[in-house]
């Protein structure tokens, strides 16, 4: 299979129950341009992965809230060694795209873990902003949780979680700080609420009330009306990650999982498959 393939795609056949009511207005489209991620080019014409009611194997038990009886069956193409880009990023450049063009919401929402020093971890998503060669940029607060936590231990995992093509992408890497006018550059680009949003938020600390968040925007509003320049926060910033590890896993019937994984070495990346 190629990867600009969309039929031969993995696709979760739907839970009954989890089937999204039709008569529900749409969901926001994603914008990649918008995201700022460096999207790859879509000349594979690649079609919305939309569901498929041929691929659909109902599972009786789904049809419950109880979560020990759910189960999806996954249906998809192998994805074998010989499939992949010689290099990971290439590699997740073509499943990117796939969940981007696949109308998936938030493609490019991943949950990032960081942990203490000690080994106690931490999880939340974030917004990949940018990718390419030399790795994958988020912005967050340096101050924050995660941004404390990264500053003792730099060692990071990103997990994005593309359910509805079946496949997820995990990350292992160190993260450091990009350069100040790389982040000054993307604080020009947010909207004027998001660049006042993060002055207003001092990330992660305990507030007392909404009203007190609110109350610290309206004064910034008051003082940098719109389109009024609003320099970046001095705690606020981009992470690059450098990759270590890189897992790609395609989800199958009878959890006969493809999970492969491009480890970086001294000699260049090398691939190795891991048991589902
Ligand atoms: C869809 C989604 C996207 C988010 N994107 C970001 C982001 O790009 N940067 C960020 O700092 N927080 C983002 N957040 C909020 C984080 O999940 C989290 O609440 C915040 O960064 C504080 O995390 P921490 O206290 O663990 O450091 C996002 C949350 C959601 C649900």
């Amino acid at each position: 299979m190629t990867d600009h393939d969309l039929a031969a795609l993995g696709r979760v056949v739907p839970d009954p129950a989890a089937v999204p009511d039709p008569a529900a207005p749409a969901g926001p489209v994603p914008d990649p341009a918008a995201s700022g991620a460096a999207v790859p080019d879509l000349e594979a014409g690649a079609e919305a992965a939309v569901p498929d009611p041929e691929a659909a194997i109902p599972d009786p038990e789904a049809a419950s809230h109880d979560p020990a009886v759910m189960r999806e069956q996954y249906r998809s193409t192998p994805l074998l060694e010989t499939d992949l880009a010689a290099d990971p990023m290439d590699q997740f450049a073509r499943w990117f795209r796939d969940a981007a063009s696949g109308g998936l919401h938030e493609p490019n929402a991943m949950i990032v873990s960081t942990a203490t020093p000690e080994g106690r971890p931490s999880s939340r998503t974030v917004l990949l902003k940018q990718f390419d060669a030399r790795g994958f940029v988020f912005y967050t607060n340096y101050d924050s949780r995660k941004g404390r936590e990264l500053a003792a231990n730099p060692y990071i995992s990103l997990l994005f979680p593309w359910h509805p093509l079946a496949r997820q992408v995990i990350v292992t890497g160190v993260a450091s700080r990009i350069g100040r006018d790389e982040t000054a550059a993307y604080f020009r680009s947010r909207p004027h609420g998001s660049q006042l949003g993060a002055w207003a938020s001092e990330q992660s600390a305990v507030i007392a009330s909404r009203d007190e968040l609110l109350c610290r925007y309206e004064e910034l509003a008051t003082r940098y009306p719109e389109g009024e320049q609003v320099p970046a926060p001095p705690e606020w910033g981009g992470y690059r990650i450098d990759p270590q590890t890189m897992e790609f896993w395609q989800g199958h019937e009878n959890r006969l999982h493809d999970r492969l994984r491009y480890v970086r070495t001294e000699s260049g990346w090398l691939v190795e498959r891991l048991s589902p």
